[in-house]
């Protein structure tokens, strides 16, 4: 099987890992960018695009021409750069048709239909479970694995599976489960439908939280190490014991900082939305979360 190259972009404010997928032969300039950042400073309600333009600036630099711009899932703790990279660069947005769900679930709290469709026609496309497309010569393939939010996306590209949330590399475990519509049962069962894949495929993680200062951050990992390692689910580990455990860390865990800027920016494809005399503004709902 032709294997992509795989360039990770790691932001340090938000330990999120970004993707270029691409072909290293130089045949074939077509790439995927899959979770991509846009900077954001909460205090001061600012964008920097530090992090995606490393992203445009390596795929500028190879030549590559961007044919999609996928999130694995609606991120509650960083600001998704794929607005601004497509204006840029071109490509696809696009994510699962699960974000339906994810879309109604926060309606009543950000009343934001105006500029958030909960069509999800703000993204080019929205993938069906298990549908099969190519990323330039490449087979590729989704695979919805639920259980951090109930849209999270799987994609498997050649023998590379970027997970986003649903695993972290073995040391660190799971995406946490506490999220409106996470829920650590399915966590558990998405991590099982990772499991059935070839164990020399390998996983790209969608953040890394080293637990020490023995390693710095990394983003690759194999599904044979994760069946062998992972903390929190390696093999011989029940549903049970799993749920019991993730529910108990997740209960009463804070919010991520930027949990409000994220998903309304994020469920309308990474745009501020309307704007008022040309100032656009973050909604901060009260006493809602
Ligand atoms: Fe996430």
């Amino acid at each position: 099987m032709k294997k992509p190259d795989v360039r990770g972009f790691f932001d340090p404010v938000t330990a999120t890992w970004s993707y270029v997928v691409y072909d290293g032969t130089g045949t074939d300039k077509r790439c995927a960018v899959i979770d991509s950042v846009l900077d954001y400073d909460i205090h001061s309600g600012r964008t920097k695009t530090i992090s995606a333009d490393r992203v445009i600036d390596f795929v500028t630099k190879k030549q590559l021409e961007v044919e999609w711009i996928l999130e694995t899932h609606i991120h509650a703790d960083h600001l998704t750069g794929s607005a601004y990279i497509k204006e840029k660069l071109g490509g696809k947005t696009a994510i699962s048709k699960h974000i339906l769900k994810v879309l109604e679930t926060w309606e009543p709290i950000f009343h934001n239909e105006e500029d958030t469709p909960l069509n999800g026609y703000q993204f080019d496309y929205t993938f069906d479970n298990d549908e099969v497309f190519k990323v330039g010569p490449f087979e590729a393939r989704i695979i919805h694995t639920p259980g951090h939010t109930p849209a999270d996306t799987t994609y498997i590209i050649g023998d590379a599976v970027f997970v986003g949330d649903a695993m972290f590399l073995p040391d660190v475990g799971t995406g946490r489960c506490d999220f409106p519509g996470g829920n650590a049962e399915d966590s558990y069962n998405s991590s099982r439908k990772l499991f059935d894949l070839p164990d020399d495929y390998r996983m790209y993680v969608g953040h890394d939280y080293p637990p020490s200062n023995n390693r710095g951050p990394q983003c690759m990992t194999t599904i044979a190490e994760q069946k062998r390692q992972n903390v929190r689910v390696h093999d011989g580990v029940s549903k049970d014991e799993y749920v019991t455990k993730r529910n108990k860390d997740d209960f009463g865990k804070d919010v991520p900082k930027l949990l409000l800027p994220s998903i309304q920016v994020n469920l309308r494809g990474g745009t501020f939305g309307l704007s008022t005399e040309g100032v656009q503004y973050v909604k901060l709902p009260v006493d809602k979360i």
